[in-house]
């Protein structure tokens, strides 16, 4: 990517649980410009929402974190509360996949957008954050604003409260947005004017957004670049058209064959679990479930590292699919 804004770089976070560490991540690396946008897709567990939390400084106490994650060259991870506090919401903001867990449910949707407002704007007063609140529910495509801002979340629909959930991140104008699954649970209709929203506000506010979704369809909508992530790791990284084309990691190709498409529009699942720990095996950790590993010791015995598969991208693995724009002609992934 071109200059960038946010750096990851050797991420690594680590729960303390009754049966001892379970590394969650694993020398994450990936990096985003102003006016950016980045997917970060996988299956459940691999650490996505872990890597959202890392981002914000909002991970639970059992968690130890190494690595670095940069804005502008700072080191957010170093930064005391107080001054992570500060940043977070006027330089970083998390919408979460539930709406509910954003929106307090005995506060106007507009007085609590309006103490974001205050909070991060100094010398704002009461009135001056109400309208700016009112302002900020009518750019998410909220109708009627001035009313919806003295109404509780109970009062909106599904849509409308994740609208609002957005609303609120982007109310201090935070230069990099973190969505968490924000559109899971919503409709397919509400679901598109969700990724246009977002797409919009990058474009046009050079907001920059980290999208982390189950759903392919909806990152190569909305982002230029993707990070595929297995058990705690990125796998493949590279311009979303490139990665989503012709993938090079046979993770990311049975991703690919498992998501639903509109002659089978159920959803399959890679047979075999991916491993609950990213240090479980010094190997390939994607190795017991891999059509292309099958008899071949490297991917057993050494844990391979991202590198070159093809312009723009890079996959960790020993036996990359050669990733050419042609659709590849292999095995179906097994599916169960
Ligand atoms: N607070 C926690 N304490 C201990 N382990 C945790 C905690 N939160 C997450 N984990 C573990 O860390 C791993 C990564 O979880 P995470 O929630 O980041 O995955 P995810 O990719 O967001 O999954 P999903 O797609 O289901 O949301 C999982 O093995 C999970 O059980
Ligand atoms: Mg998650």
């Amino acid at each position: 990517m071109s200059t960038s804004l946010l750096e990851v770089s050797g991420l690594g976070v680590t729960y303390q649980t009754p049966t001892g560490p379970l590394a969650a991540l694993d020398d994450v690396r990936f990096s985003i410009g102003a006016g950016e946008s980045i997917g970060i897709v996988g299956e459940s567990g691999s650490g996505k929402s872990t890597l959202a939390l890392a981002l914000l400084g909002l991970l639970p106490t059992n968690a130890t974190t190494t690595g670095a994650v940069r804005l502008d060259g700072v080191n957010l991870l170093s930064l005391n509360r107080k001054e992570l506090d500060r940043r977070r919401g006027k330089d970083l903001a998390l919408v979460y996949q539930d709406a509910l867990v954003s929106l307090n449910p005995v506060r106007t949707v507009g007085s609590q957008i309006a103490e974001v407002v205050r909070r991060h704007i100094p010398g704002t007063d009461r009135r001056a954050a109400d309208e700016t609140a009112i302002e900020a529910l009518r750019r998410v495509g909220i109708p009627d604003p001035g009313r919806r801002a003295r109404q509780y979340a109970h009062e909106f629909s599904g849509g409308m409260r994740q609208r609002a959930a957005i609303a609120m991140a982007l109310a201090a104008g935070p230069r990099v947005l973190v969505a968490d699954e924000v559109t899971t649970a919503l409709d397919v209709t509400v679901k598109a004017q969700i990724l246009d929203l977002l797409d919009d506000l990058r474009s046009t506010e050079g907001m920059s957004v980290i999208s982390i979704s189950h759903d392919l369809e909806a990152v190569r909508r909305i982002t230029d670049h993707l990070a595929v992530m297995y058990a705690g790791r990125v796998v493949e990284l590279g311009p979303t058209a490139d990665v989503l084309s012709a993938s090079t990691h046979p993770y990311t190709a049975a991703l690919m064959d498992c998501a639903p498409t509109i002659t089978r529009p159920v959803i399959s699942f890679i047979s075999g679990a991916p491993p609950k720990t990213a240090a479980a095996t010094p190997a390939c950790a994607f190795a017991a479930r891999c059509i292309v590993s099958a008899g071949r010791e490297a991917c057993t015995l050494e844990r391979p590292v991202l590198r070159p598969t093809k312009a723009h991208v890079t996959a960790a693995c020993h036996f990359p699919l050669d990733g050419a724009a042609e659709p590849r002609h292999h095995d179906p992934i097994p599916v169960h």
